[in-house]
């Protein structure tokens, strides 16, 4: 499974970078707002840490035409972009062409199979489930993503599923042992991820038997 970065923080995404841990990095209006920096020049900070590796900048127009330049523009920033479009018929409309046009795609706000699978027929490179905000309105998320996953396979759909609104470890597990094909993953859960206190109390031992050691 590739992991990406959920996050728009440059120092957060150099972090996950150095440890040879993602294969991308997704982002959203939201986390662009919470670095306080001009667009432009956040990814282009962000590009020159991730080289070629795929990062998803947002689309925020509504109508399919607004979209498709949208993205025309953002496609320019480099090969390594995709666009990521909401899930709606407009957004399906700019999928259709983007895709056509050679535009990498992330449909985006997916919250239910059939949504899926429509971005799927339309041609989306990569659909992105919400588990997180299924979860907080009681609804089981990871359900969705084995659902996705299935008809995928079913039907040799080529879309990548990417796993988001990752909140905690468990559900990287959980997306791992599905099957997905991405999980995006905010800092804060791959720090998660790479700690175990076994391992914290197992080094302490090891260096505390260390000083045991006569030194000659
Ligand atoms: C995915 O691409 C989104 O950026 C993200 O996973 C949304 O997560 P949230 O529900 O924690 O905002």
């Amino acid at each position: 499974m590739k992991i990406f970065i959920d996050t728009a923080n440059p120092d957060e995404i150099r972090k996950a970078y150095e440890m040879g841990v993602i294969d991308g990095v997704t982002t959203n209006p939201t986390l662009i707002s919470k670095e306080g920096k001009p667009f432009d020049s956040l990814v282009h900070e962000i590009c020159s840490i991730i080289g070629k590796l795929p990062i998803s900048l947002e689309v925020i127009s509504l109508k399919a035409e607004e979209m498709i330049e949208e993205a025309q523009k953002l496609s320019k920033i480099g090969e390594n972009i995709v666009v990521k479009i909401p899930m709606t018929s407009e957004g399906l409309k700019a999928v259709k062409i983007l895709v056509g046009q050679g535009i990498k795609t992330n449909t985006t706000l997916v919250f239910s199979p059939a949504q899926a699978l429509l971005a799927a027929k339309a041609g989306t490179t990569y659909v992105s489930p919400f588990i997180g905000r299924l979860d907080d309105i009681s609804q089981t998320g990871m359900e969705l993503v084995e659902q996705i996953v299935t008809i995928f396979e079913n039907y040799q759909f080529e879309s990548q599923v990417i796993v988001s609104s990752i909140r905690h470890p468990v559900h990287v597990l959980e997306a791992a042992l599905i099957g997905a094909d991405v999980a995006t993953v905010p800092y804060k859960v791959i720090e998660q991820l790479i700690r175990h206190p076994l391992t914290d109390i197992g080094i302490e031992r090891f260096l505390s038997d260390w000083k045991k050691v006569p030194k000659k």
